[in-house]
């Protein structure tokens, strides 16, 4: 579903050279996978380059067996709308919407009618137990809350690939656990393909499979049975 090809992509900043180097990887359709390493290591780099949101200096990003890296800039931006789901450390959702419209807004920037939109938004709210917290606001939300509405929204577009970079770190422990099983059972459940970056020991526990990187390398892979 997602390859990586010997990727690198380096940053040079004041004589010192970070990034990640000749990185490759492969991820099947309905897989959850984590980029674990230590700070620094090149798990948001190398979330980036697999979310079009940046290009490697060398090397190939595959989706469905397409080479995307090398599209335009405008083809990368319409994939990530259309086949790509997002979520972040810092929920990002918007502050004055509620959950509900906050779902519907990947949708409605697709043109999805929004009489449609809100009946996705609904059931992808539903999806992640937050059928009753459709009209809140995020504020009114706890930060697991927020999360879940967060996953619904990256998930409510139908996305072959969601990348969340460190999803966990603003929940504390009790939250995070369930957080990721809730990304294991959607993964399953819907063959979306997950790419999650974190040194959460809870979130490595629940991968299918770990992707170790250290200094920008990846030095092992291990699948869970
Ligand atoms: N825009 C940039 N300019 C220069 N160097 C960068 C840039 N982005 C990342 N780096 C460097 O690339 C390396 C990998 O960074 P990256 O953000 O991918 O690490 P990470 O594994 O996500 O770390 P963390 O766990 O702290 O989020 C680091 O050494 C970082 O300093
Ligand atoms: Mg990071």
């Amino acid at each position: 579903m997602l390859e990586l090809r010997q990727i690198t992509r380096a940053y040079e900043l004041g004589g010192e050279r970070a990034g990640v180097f000749a990185v490759s990887l492969e991820v099947p359709k309905g897989c959850l996978a984590v980029l674990a390493g230590p700070s620094g290591s090149g798990k948001t780099t190398l979330l980036q380059l697999a979310g079009l949101l940046d290009v490697p200096d060398e090397g190939e990003v595959r989706l469905d067996g397409e080479a995307v890296s090398a599209l335009s800039e405008k083809a990368r931006c319409d994939l990530r709308l259309r086949k790509l789901g997002f979520v972040f450390q810092a929920f990002n959702l918007v502050p004055v919407l509620s959950a509900l419209e906050n779902v519907m807004l990947p949708l409605q920037l697709q043109g999805v009618t929004d009489e449609e939109a809100r009946r996705r938004a609904g059931s992808a709210l539903e999806r992640v137990g937050l059928a009753d917290r459709r009209h809140h606001r995020p504020d009114q939300l706890s930060g697991g809350q927020q999360q879940r509405a967060a996953i619904a929204r990256a998930l409510a577009p139908d996305p072959l690939l969601v990348l969340a970079d460190e999803p966990t770190a603003s929940l504390d422990h009790a939250h995070g656990g369930p957080l990721m099983d809730l990304m294991a059972e959607l993964a399953q459940e819907r063959g979306v393909t997950f790419l999650v970056a974190s040194h959460d020991p809870s979130v490595i526990s629940r991968a299918h499979r770990v992707f170790r990187l250290r200094d920008g390398k990846l030095i092992g892979e291990e699948v869970a049975r």
